[in-house]
Parts: C-alpha cells; sequence; structure tokens
C-alpha cells in the first residue's frame, strides 16, 4: 500500500493560462446562477466564506488556510483518480484530494472524469460546514475498514449517493448538497425539477444495495432531514449492516422497493414531511 504522499503533487498555480481561466469564470458564472435556490444553505455559505470568486482558477495554498481555520481541513493536489485506499486514507487525515486539470470548453456540459471545478466549486465549500466536514473523515476511516472487510462497492454508494448526488429537505423546499450535481449545470435542473426521478428518504442499507450508473444523470436521489442525520447514521459499526444487506437483492438504479419513501419536487419537499408513498408524483 502506497502513501497519500505518493500521490500528492504541486498545483502549480502559476503555470494555469489565460484560457483555463476563463473556463473557470464561465462555469463558475453559470452555476452562479443556477445555484441560488437550489444549492443548500451550507454550500452557499461555503463558497462565499471560501471566497471562491469567479475571477478563475483558485489557488489551492490560500483556499487551505481558510478550510483549516474553519474545520482543520486542507487540499491537496493529485494528478487524477487515486486508488481507493488512497482515497480513503487521504479523507480520514482531512485532507481533500483534489484534481489540477480543468476541462475543455467542448467538455463545459458533461466529464465522466473529475476536474479542478467539480473538486474545488463541487467539493470544497461543503468541506466548511463542521458536520459535514466530520462526515468526510468518518467516511474515510471508514472506507478504510469496508476495503479490509471487502464491502467496498456497498460504502461506494454511500457516497455517491450523498457526498456526489444528495439532497436535502428544507423548510423552502428540496435543496442540492451534492458535489455531482453542483457542477453540473444540466443536473442542477434536473434533479429538482424533472418529475422523471425517484427522490427517496435517505435509508443507509437502501443506499448501500442501490446500484448506480455514471454516465447519466441519476434515476433515484436520496434526500436527507439534514447533516446530522447523515453523520448519525454512519456513526454505528458498519460490519453488521454489511452482512444484513449481503443477504437482500441489489436494487436497481431506477428501481422502487415496497418501503421506498418518495418526496415531491422542487418547493414541495417540506422539512419532516408529509413524505409520499411510492406512488409517483
Ligand atoms: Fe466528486
Amino acid at each position: 500500500m502506497g502513501d497519500i504522499g505518493d500521490y500528492t503533487i504541486e498545483q502549480n498555480w502559476s503555470e494555469y493560462g489565460e484560457e483555463e481561466h476563463a473556463i473557470w469564470r464561465l462555469l463558475f458564472e453559470r452555476q452562479q446562477e443556477l445555484l441560488v435556490g437550489r444549492a443548500c444553505r451550507e454550500y452557499l455559505d461555503g463558497l462565499s466564506g471560501l471566497g471562491v470568486a469567479a475571477g478563475g482558477i483558485p489557488d489551492f495554498r490560500r483556499l487551505s488556510d481558510l478550510l483549516d481555520r474553519a474545520t482543520g481541513w486542507h487540499i491537496a493536489a493529485v494528478p487524477g483518480l487515486v486508488p481507493d485506499d488512497i482515497f480513503f486514507a487521504f479523507l480520514a487525515r482531512r485532507r481533500f484530494p483534489s484534481t489540477c486539470f480543468i476541462r475543455r470548453r467542448d467538455q463545459l456540459d458533461y466529464l465522466q472524469e473529475p476536474d479542478v471545478f467539480h473538486d474545488i466549486c463541487g467539493h470544497v465549500p461543503m468541506l466548511m460546514n463542521p458536520v459535514f466536514a466530520d462526515y468526510m473523515q468518518a467516511y474515510g476511516e471508514g472506507g478504510l475498514k469496508a476495503l479490509r472487510l471487502g464491502h467496498l462497492e456497498q460504502l461506494a454508494r454511500l457516497y455517491w449517493y450523498t457526498v456526489e448526488f444528495g439532497l436535502i429537505a428544507t423548510e423552502e423546499g428540496l435543496r442540492i448538497y451534492g458535489s455531482g450535481i453542483l457542477s453540473s449545470a444540466g443536473e442542477s435542473l434536473y434533479c429538482l425539477d424533472n418529475p422523471r426521478p425517484n427522490r427517496l428518504r435517505f435509508d443507509l442499507g437502501r443506499v448501500m444495495r442501490t446500484q448506480y450508473r455514471i454516465d447519466r444523470y441519476q434515476e433515484t436521489y436520496f434526500v436527507i432531514d439534514d447533516f446530522e442525520q447523515l453523520f448519525a447514521a454512519t456513526r454505528p459499526d458498519f460490519a453488521p449492516i454489511y452482512r444484513e444487506i449481503a443477504r437482500l437483492p441489489e436494487i436497481a438504479p431506477d428501481e422502487l422497493a415496497p418501503d421506498d419513501k418518495q418526496c415531491a419536487g422542487l418547493g414541495l419537499g417540506k422539512k419532516k414531511g408529509p413524505y409520499l408513498s411510492t406512488a409517483r408524483v
């Protein structure tokens, strides 16, 4: 097993060109407009607290200073996707591994691998929130354990359906906290407005049984009540949960199970329900 130091590189901020900063500005301004009334308050607070502005690709050192003061997290520049054990080790040590490159102008709307816009504008603002910051560290620790127990796939689904594609119920309606959505203009609209996807109440076992696809908008989103609920759900030992779900069938990305509780879309998903039955709304 390698060490996180083997995968940490220099961002070399001064070497970004004008075109790269211009792409960042384009993406940033577009999302800024879209995300008001769609992103959760914690994300918007984190974004303004970091001062990640429309000016261009931020310098990780400046962001790390601000993050460190808020929640003790740092950004570590990495060359791209890192092995699972290394990824978890970064998180367990409150280091967020971020790619440095930015997508090309012809990839503005869709990119399968993470780039600096996804990692910094999507993930890092949420790390300014103390509860979410603790959740991410706990996830890293849980990941190292899941690797030892052979349940990586189940735990990866938790990350996918919360950190990347999570929704949260607020008094004002459903809001986005998942970074995969926050860094995608199309999915920021689709996840809240389109009647097609399922929006189900968060349930840890249900999430761990649900397969996902990386090449299209999600067919199911899971909705939490608040970040404390998310952190509390992941506090117990997962070993008995892994054993229990190993006996149950997997659930396809678009499938509905008998116990699912569906939430309504934008403006209708009030905190603490009413949650609707599995009948589509
Ligand atoms: Fe991500």
